[in-house]
């Protein structure tokens, strides 16, 4: 085995050795959303709020990550565990009494430790892990206590605000339910991201009364507390507002996911080079890739990781989630692609219905009301119109017919079809599955094919009943 020891690039040197767990609150229901949903699983671009938080607490590669939940806990640890499964404990906050109180609730597993907690809300999604790690760095070098994350906001309200002396030192933050109208015009205010010494933390906060406007127990209260036990409070000043504010409404919500997705399209425009008809009527999530020349209209919406390949062309009133197109695809209008695969120069729509893992070979076709499920169509084949394929595998340059239907489910189970290649299926034609059309076939307008049909057959009738063989000699 090769020694890995100073290998590489050294790590950066650690001001202190002291390890990092991070605590998320997510106990609250968010009574300002006016929702019966928990406020953190409230959707931004496609992921719950909580999610983002996740993500940025992960990059810091902490022992821990605590999550305080209380509204909706079996959903909020389901979200959590689709992030950091393997960091992520729960501890319970039975009644939401405050931030504070929802510390506590960690405090079994934290307090004894000599640690440094970093405390994050599960309602800030914007948040950068390398303005954490920022955070944590400068807080490790201060010696200090305590440190609170602050920024400067030309529109306090509603947010705790940092009160300083006049030598500019920390003095406490004020809740502006319980601020004087003096401290209300303070424009730095309290982001909510805080780092602790451990024990420092649960010491201050054990001493921390319900003696506010809310009669909650604040959080906003121990930094005060140590302060007058003659610790260090220090403050941490970040330029970017915007990525600390929190979601509280709705209305917040909705520009957030504008914000997200306008920067989506700018980067897709200027970087990728794609065609947005009306970049304000798009939506397009985060993850998803496109490539360049492709030509989106209004209203197509592009979600999950869905990858559209070069120089497609999605029109108006189309969804395509967690799909995969090649290159040259034209999807027409009001067409929906949910966990599909499209491989290059198809055509899908107007109007049609692809998912389950339905995969259009290339140069293939599915045309007006089309439904696909989970169902397989061969290369420079075609199925235009009015059809349902379920269970299906259709081959090469075969053509579906008009009316065309799969009848795969007897009731209790889903049946396969498999049409073969070059077979032509008459319009409205029953495939009453389990059942195969073997390769040159062709089946009557309103046949119902019950039984396997032989290679080079006609077929018609009801039940359908063998006409004819037809000749291979037709090719020469
Ligand atoms: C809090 C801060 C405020 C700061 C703001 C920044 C306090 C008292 N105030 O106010 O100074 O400017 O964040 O966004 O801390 N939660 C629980 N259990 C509870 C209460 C809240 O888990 O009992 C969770 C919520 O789910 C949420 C987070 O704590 O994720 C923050 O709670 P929220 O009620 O939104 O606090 P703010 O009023 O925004
Ligand atoms: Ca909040």
């Amino acid at each position: 085995m090769e020694p890995t020891e100073y290998m590489g690039t050294p790590p950066p040197p650690r001001q202190t050795n002291q390890s990092l767990d991070v605590v998320i609150l997510a106990a609250g229901l968010g009574t300002r959303m006016k929702s019966a949903r928990a406020k953190v699983l409230h959707a931004l671009d496609g992921s719950p709020l909580i999610a983002y938080v996740c993500r940025a607490a992960r990059a810091l590669t902490p022992e821990q990550i605590y999550v305080v939940v209380g509204h909706q806990a079996a959903e909020v640890e389901k979200a959590v565990r689709n992030e950091v499964e393997d960091l992520a404990q729960f501890v319970t906050q039975s009644e939401q009494r405050g931030t504070g109180d929802a510390v506590m609730a960690a405090r079994g597993q934290l307090e004894g430790e000599d640690s440094l907690v970093l405390i994050l809300s599960g309602d800030v999604p914007m948040i950068r892990s390398e303005t954490l790690q920022n955070f944590v760095t400068h807080h490790r070098s201060s010696g200090a206590a305590c440190s609170i994350l602050s920024v400067r906001l030309e529109n306090p309200t509603g947010y705790g605000r940092i009160v300083r002396d006049d030598q500019e030192q920390f003095v406490k933050i004020i809740e502006q339910k319980d601020a004087t109208p003096e401290e209300r015009k303070v424009k730095e205010i309290n982001s909510g991201i805080y780092c602790f010494d451990a024990r420092k933390l649960f010491s201050a906060l054990t001493r921390v009364t319900p003696s506010n406007n809310q009669g909650e127990f604040y959080l906003t209260d121990t930094p005060e507390v140590l302060l007058a036990d003659g610790e260090t409070v220090n403050i941490y000043v970040h330029a970017d507002a915007r990525e600390v504010s929190g979601i509280n409404t709705r209305a917040e919500l909705a520009e957030f996911e504008n914000l997200m997705r306008r920067g989506t399209i700018r980067r897709l425009m200027v970087e990728t080079g794609v065609t947005f008809i009306d970049p304000s009527h798009a939506y397009i999530s985060a993850e998803a890739k496109l490539g360049r020349d492709c030509i989106i209209y209004p209203g197509v919406s592009i979600e999950g990781n869905s990858v559209v390949g070069e120089n497609c062309e999605i029109r108006s009133g189309t969804r395509i989630t967690n799909s995969r197109l090649g290159d040259n695809v034209v999807v027409k209008d009001h067409s929906v692609i949910v966990d599909s695969i499209i491989e290059s120069k198809c055509t899908v729509g107007p109007f049609a219905h692809l998912r389950m893992n339905s995969v259009l070979e290339e140069s293939s076709a599915v045309g007006n009301f089309v439904e696909m499920k989970k169902s397989r169509l061969g290369r420079g084949s075609k199925s235009m119109h009015l059809t349902y394929l379920g269970d299906a595998t259709i081959g090469e340059r075969t053509n579906i017919g008009a009316g065309t239907i799969t009848c795969n489910y007897d009731g209790k189970n889903k049946h396969e079809t498999i049409v073969e290649d070059e077979v032509k299926i008459g319009s409205d034609t029953m495939l009453v599955a389990p059942v195969r059309v073997g390769k040159g076939s062709v089946t009557a307008a309103g046949s119902v094919v019950t039984k396997d049909v032989p290679p080079e057959t006609l077929v018609a009738g009801v039940p359908a009943v063998i006409k004819k063989k037809l000749k291979n000699s037709d090719e020469s």
